[in-house]
């Protein structure tokens, strides 16, 4: 890992819910284990795509590098700020300097507000250009995210699903950050629209240095966008480096079960042996051992007992198994899945 040249670094991050049941006496107290100790460094203008089932903890990761979230221990630093240490001016900062982009574009937006009035507010609080100016800007952000000025003046609920996305990437791009966090933003999209959204992030990355932090179940659309990517189970990376390294020569039987599960890659090929079988365990109590062990089709004893193995290193690619890189049956075809694209949205 880089660390000199990283812009973010995640530190053994740990954050855990606190959460109580039986009834008003609250009879008992127990903590859901959402991050088990996430270490990962992403460097300036690297996108980065964040993977894994429902529940592995992906949006609560988001949340906790843009200080959103008070974590259990461990560190996140961005740009020389500790965001872990809810210092208010350094909290300041970091608002000014990183954003959020959300699932649901229409719900994202005030009803109330036109378009243009979404993003001229966000200009506004942070005083990004002179009151004067402000028009002429929201403008320019429109176009940026190939919306028609002339759409600023439509409230959400007169625009598309895909326009409110962009709508919603406007006001993050209007405070200029240095990094996005995209928690599903093309979720909720028609496929021709993703590919629209995901060509505009790619060009706003060459064109502004973005940082870009991609949270996806959707592999292929990590795999048409980010440079590197972080598969996530139960809380724990347990498997991060650069994108085809990770999706043409899976070193983890998680990430391999999940890549063999992408149903574009081929829908007529048959799935082999092993798919992965089984919802992940609950996060309220973590399996012994490797946390994957339940459902691992190469389980040995020792992973029933032993610690859950940390991630190790080879090449740039990390993996926590203890099984070593080529020891898995090699995944079906790895070629690049192609994304859609289409006319403006
Ligand atoms: N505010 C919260 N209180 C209690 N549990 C939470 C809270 N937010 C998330 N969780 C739990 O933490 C785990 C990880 O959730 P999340 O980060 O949303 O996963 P993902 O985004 O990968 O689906 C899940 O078990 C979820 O139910
Ligand atoms: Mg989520």
């Amino acid at each position: 890992m880089n660390r000199a040249a990283s812009l973010l670094e995640v530190d053994d991050l740990v954050l855990h819910f606190p959460v109580s049941g039986g009834g008003a006496l609250g009879l008992w107290r127990r903590s859901v284990k959402a991050l088990n100790g996430v270490s990962l460094a992403i460097r300036r203008g690297e996108t980065i795509g964040l993977v894994g089932e429902s529940g592995s903890g992906k949006s609560t990761l988001g949340r906790a590098i843009l200080g959103l979230e008070p974590v259990t221990s461990g560190h996140v630093a961005f740009a020389g700020i500790d965001v872990t240490a809810g210092r208010r001016a350094d909290l300041a900062r970091l608002r000014r300097e990183t954003a959020m982009v959300f699932q649901d574009p229409s719900n994202a937006l005030n009803p109330r507000l036109t378009a243009g009035e979404a993003i001229a507010e966000v200009l506004r609080v942070h005083r990004k250009v002179l009151p004067a100016e402000i028009p002429a800007r929201v403008s320019e952000l429109l176009s940026l995210v190939g919306l028609d000025p002339t759409l600023g003046n439509r409230r959400p609920q007169a625009l598309s699903g895909g326009q409110c996305q962009r709508v919603g990437i406007a006001r993050a791009l209007a405070i200029e950050p240095t990094m996005i966090v995209a928690d599903e933003c093309v979720a909720a999209l028609d496929v021709s629209i993703q590919g629209q959204i995901i060509n505009l992030f790619i060009d706003l990355r060459e064109r502004m240095n973005l940082t870009l932090v991609f949270i996806a179940h959707d592999l292929a659309v990590v795999r048409r966008l980010c440079d590197r990517v972080a598969v996530m189970y139960l809380g724990r990376i347990v498997e991060e480096g650069p994108t085809e390294a990770v999706f043409s020569a899976p070193r983890h039987p998680y990430t391999a079960a999940l890549i063999r599960s992408i149903p574009e890659i081929d829908p007529d090929i048959v799935l082999p042996d092993a798919p992965m079988q089984g919802e992940p365990p609950s996060p309220l109590s973590l399996p012994a051992g490797c946390p994957f062990h339940p459902r691992c089709p190469h389980a040995e004893a020792r992973c029933h007992a032993d610690p859950p193995p940390s991630l190790r290193r080879r090449d740039d690619h990390g993996w926590a198994c203890i099984l070593e890189p080529g020891a898995l049956p090699t995944p079906l075809n790895a070629s690049p899945i192609p994304i859609a694209t289409g006319e403006s949205a």
